[in-house]
């Protein structure tokens, strides 16, 4: 039994919580108003509509290397799925054993960037699917050739014919950027810690995560970083010691231009190391001082740094649940 007075302590102490927990909300929502969960799917084109039959034939042809000159590079061999889709070494290794300059990003959530290629190059996932397969030091293959391979197999008769219903010959160029596309539009990562936090678990997210993510709000990295894939999809000037990589001036030729990169999507950062366009940084830890000191001109501490990393660790969503396919 409790006594009179006792209960009066307890309710103005229960009174007093309630507000601070008021006050604790109020100040919580200032930082989750910056940032929306990852929908499901990202925004799907009008031209290139989302079916079964185009993500199960995208996916074939994802990890088809009989669409490379040497006939054993798929796109899966540099956007690897058991690396987060990526590669994990610093800058890519295509068609005879060429090394690139650039690193390979993950494909994971690339239906929500606003632009394709570290320097935005291509407006999106259907320029882009061509792209590889033609490029030298990546798959090598003209595409002529890559059609009439394909043409060999009955099975992509079929596929493409249930894809693309109504093509008198369906297996054509824009036919395959348009299934790569829509496969990679499936490639998503919801359900983050940090998306269950913005959705009200907050118990999702550790002390050091929120901690973490107040901080990626009060010092700006939010700027730049936003959206629901965390990219703004601009371009910013970036200068990587001891990279000649021109950035998006390669693209517009505009000065104004000169070393900068499109921001890159943080989900699933701290799965897809090395970091930056030449990944030429291997710790997460390194890649946020590095940021703080050449975007926002701040050195952060020890303990700032292990916040904010630990915020970036929340962004690790669930992978795709992805069968691989039996290819002919
Ligand atoms: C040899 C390794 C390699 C292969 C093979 C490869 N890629 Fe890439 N991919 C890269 C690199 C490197 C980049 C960044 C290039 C740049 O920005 O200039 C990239 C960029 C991308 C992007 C842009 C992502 C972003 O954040 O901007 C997408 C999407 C993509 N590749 C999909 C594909 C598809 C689809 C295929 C197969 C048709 C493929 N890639 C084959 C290495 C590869
Ligand atoms: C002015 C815009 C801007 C601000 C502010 C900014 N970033 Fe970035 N961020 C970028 C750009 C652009 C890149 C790509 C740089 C490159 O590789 O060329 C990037 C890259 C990164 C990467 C590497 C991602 C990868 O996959 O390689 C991390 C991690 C990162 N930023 C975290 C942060 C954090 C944490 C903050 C705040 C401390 C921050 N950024 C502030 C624009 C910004």
């Amino acid at each position: 039994m409790i006594h009179k007075t006792t209960s009066r302590v307890i309710a103005s102490l229960f009174g007093a919580a309630l507000a601070t927990g008021a006050a604790f909300a109020d100040d919580m929502a200032s930082y989750t108003d910056m940032f929306e969960p990852l929908p499901a799917l990202p925004p799907i084109p009008a031209a290139n509509s989302l079916t079964a039959e185009k993500i199960e034939l995208g996916k074939m042809l994802f990890f088809e290397p009989r669409i490379s000159g040497s006939g054993v590079i798929s796109c899966a061999t540099c956007h690897n799925p058991a690396l987060g889709w990526s590669d994990r070494i610093p800058t890519a290794v295509g068609h005879d054993g060429q090394v690139g300059n650039r690193n390979t990003p993950t494909v994971l959530n690339s239906g929500f960037l606003t632009s394709q290629f570290w320097d935005g190059r291509e407006p999106d996932l259907e320029g882009q699917a061509l792209g590889p397969i033609q490029a030298e030091i990546e798959m090598n293959m003209d595409l002529e050739a890559a059609i009439r391979r394909l043409k060999e197999f009955d099975i992509y008769h079929q596929h493409f014919a249930a894809a693309f219903p109504g093509d008198d010959d369906p297996i054509n160029a824009q036919n395959i950027a348009d299934a790569i596309a829509s496969f990679e539009r499936t490639l998503n990562t919801p359900n983050s810690p940090f998306d269950r936090y913005l959705r009200g678990d907050v118990g999702a997210m550790s002390v050091a995560q929120v901690e973490g993510m107040k901080l990626f709000v009060d010092a700006g990295c939010v700027a730049c970083h936003n959206g629901p894939a965390l990219t703004d999809g601009n371009f910013h000037r970036f200068e990587l010691p001891g990279s000649k990589d021109e950035g998006r001036f390669l693209v517009t030729g505009d000065d104004f231009d000169m070393f900068a990169f499109r921001t890159p999507t943080l989900r699933n950062v701290a799965v897809t190391y090395p970091y930056f366009n030449n990944g030429s940084v291997d710790d997460l830890r390194d890649a946020v001082q590095l940021m703080g000191q050449q975007m926002l001109g701040q050195d952060f501490a020890e303990d700032e740094l292990e916040n904010l990393v630990a915020f970036m660790h929340a962004l690790t969503g669930e992978m795709p649940n992805v069968t691989i396919p039996a290819l002919p």
